[in-house]
């Protein structure tokens, strides 16, 4: 963690934490982004947009969009323009630092809104939905991408890996956020006042014919996140020592030559009523 953590955020803000999440962008961008284009000229709100990794994403795909992204963490921010200004010189980012329920924005400023993996983190995601809502132009799209962590089921399936995710679910819940909120995604965004909302399932599957999966999905993002809070599980006292060792390698198992590993991410489209 670094001294300027903004808020109570489970997964931290750590070295390792910026890493895991460029990999699950990378491994995952053509599951989760391939279909959210933006047209030239079009004014985008990247929310909540951490180390830049879904960014260097959005760019690449709109050379020619406006886009502008906000984190509360400027530890973020930082590394973002750093990661994004390196991989796409070229790009049009405004950066800002703000909590998105206090933007530094005038009312409809926005064409569309993307917001990934954010949600899941806060304790009133639909009033966050609702508060979003003023910065997007009348007839204007939100898109959400979160996942669930009730979705995962592997091989060989064994009740102490499932025990570890537990952990992860209930030290987010403990913080406020909620790691089960890919299947609340269509009540939230209605209940925040959009229309015309989609949400579809993209499901990851691993197994040893997509190796690349297997190292980008099942080790480097799904059990090192799980990984990641071993001292908060221990120190919280929903796990032993032993029970928590034996449920990450029977996770890692999942990644081996007779592995298999699967995982679903919601994606939301929703208008901003006229
Ligand atoms: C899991 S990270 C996701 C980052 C990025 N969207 C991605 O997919 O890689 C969640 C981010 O939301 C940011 N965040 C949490 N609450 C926020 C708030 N109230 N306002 C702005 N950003 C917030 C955190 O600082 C963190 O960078």
């Amino acid at each position: 963690m670094t001294t300027t953590t903004p808020i109570d955020y489970v997964h931290g803000y750590s070295a390792h934490e910026s890493r895991r999440l460029g990999d699950q962008a990378d491994t995952l961008a053509q599951l989760l982004h391939a279909d959210t284009a933006y047209p030239a000229g079009s004014k985008v709100l990247e929310v909540g947009c951490g180390v830049g990794a879904q960014t260097v994403h959005l760019v690449e795909a709109g050379p020619k969009t406006h886009f502008t992204a906000v984190d509360i963490s400027a530890a973020s921010l930082a590394q973002a323009r750093a990661r994004v200004t390196a991989q796409v010189p070229e790009a049009r980012v405004t950066w800002h630092q703000a909590n998105l329920f206090e933007l530094p924005f005038a009312d409809t400023e926005f064409d569309h809104l993307f917001v990934c993996f954010v949600l899941e983190h806060l304790a009133a995601p639909r009033q966050a939905l609702a508060a979003l809502r003023r910065v997007l132009r009348p007839g204007g799209t939100l898109t959400v991408i979160e996942g669930d962590h009730g979705s995962a089921f592997f091989h060989p399936d064994s009740p102490y890996a499932h025990a570890v995710i537990d952990c992860q679910v209930q030290l987010q819940a403990a913080s406020g956020g909620n790691a089960l909120i890919g299947r609340e995604l269509h009540p939230l965004i209605t209940g925040a006042g959009y229309d015309d909302v989609t949400v579809r399932p993209r499901t990851v599957y691993a197994d040893r014919s997509r190796p690349a999966l297997v190292n980008g999905f099942t080790r480097n993002t799904f059990t090192a996140m799980i990984e990641s809070v071993r001292e908060e599980a221990l120190a919280a006292d929903l796990i032993t020592p032993t029970d928590w060792d034996r449920g990450i390698a029977d996770l890692h198992r999942t990644a081996s030559e007779d592995g298999t590993f699967h995982y679903t991410f919601f994606k939301a489209v929703a208008v901003n009523p006229v």
